[in-house]
């Protein structure tokens, strides 16, 4: 039986080894990754590193791949992809209900939507909203959930500068308040830094760099640490910073 220091960090998630191939590509390698819980990290990556990939065995979406290796994640996990992926023929509430029951279930969809800030829009239909609105539909789809995990991969690559922002600054917000343990996927390196606890880069199969970043938040572009992780972060990529 697992004593009570184990029981209180144990991670949220452990993969370990983890193998994943298409055909003759091997896209991950022996992966090895915790988190703990409530810890959000930020994976980059570039493109085709396989931090989907990842993402989906984290979310059992990849039963057909070829691979293998330890995952273990909680039984409540929810995802958020790049586009909302929200059903046109149902409204914005029945949206958020989706595959939930009941009176409780309700009240949570309710809530979330009011705590992503669409609080009146719950008989809107989706062709109704901005990108920008029809994420926050698929966050407050997630948060209803009461996640244990979330993960994301890339949600708001598709919206605007200022759009993104601003939902950096709710995301930043919900998982304060909820705590969920989060991976989120993402291109942008300011993205990663000014939301995440920590940094991984997913390089050749396995995590390259694993950076904490202890910075206080909100975080700023200016404060010389965050200029310090990124450039740190963009060699890692093999961008140059310049
Ligand atoms: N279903 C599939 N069948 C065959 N190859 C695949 C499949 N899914 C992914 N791959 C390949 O695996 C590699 C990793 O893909 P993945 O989508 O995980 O990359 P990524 O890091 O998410 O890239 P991006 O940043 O462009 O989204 C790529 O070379 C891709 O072509
Ligand atoms: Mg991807």
């Amino acid at each position: 039986m697992a004593t009570d220091v184990e029981q209180l960090t144990r991670p949220a998630v452990r993969v370990s080894g983890l193998v994943r191939r298409f055909g003759p590509t091997v896209v991950l390698d022996g992966l090895d990754l915790e988190i703990a819980p409530g810890e959000f990290v930020a994976l980059l990556g570039r493109s085709g590193s396989g931090k989907s990939t990842l993402l989906r065995a984290l979310a059992g979406l990849d039963k057909d791949v070829a691979g293998s290796g330890g995952i273990a994640v909680p039984g409540n996990v929810s995802v958020v992809f790049q586009d909302s992926r929200l059903l046109p023929w149902q409204r914005v509430l029945r949206n958020v209900l989706i595959g939930l029951d009941g009176r409780a279930a309700r009240d949570r969809g309710l809530a979330a939507l009011a705590e992503v800030g669409l609080a009146g829009r719950e008989r809107a239909w989706p062709v109704e909203l901005s990108g920008g609105e029809q994420q926050r539909v698929a966050l407050a789809r997630s948060l209803a959930r009461e996640p244990q995990l979330l993960l994301a991969d890339e949600p708001f690559g598709a919206l605007d500068a200022l759009t993104r922002i601003r939902m950096h600054a709710l995301l930043r917000e919900l998982c304060e308040r909820h705590r969920p343990a989060v991976l989120l996927v993402t291109h942008d390196v300011d993205e990663a830094i000014v939301l995440a606890d920590r940094v991984v880069v997913l390089d050749k199969g396995a995590i390259a760099v694993d950076v904490t970043i202890d910075l206080p938040k909100p975080r700023s572009h200016r404060d010389p640490r965050f200029l310090e992780h990124r450039s740190r972060l963009l060699t890692a990529l093999g961008v140059d910073d310049e």
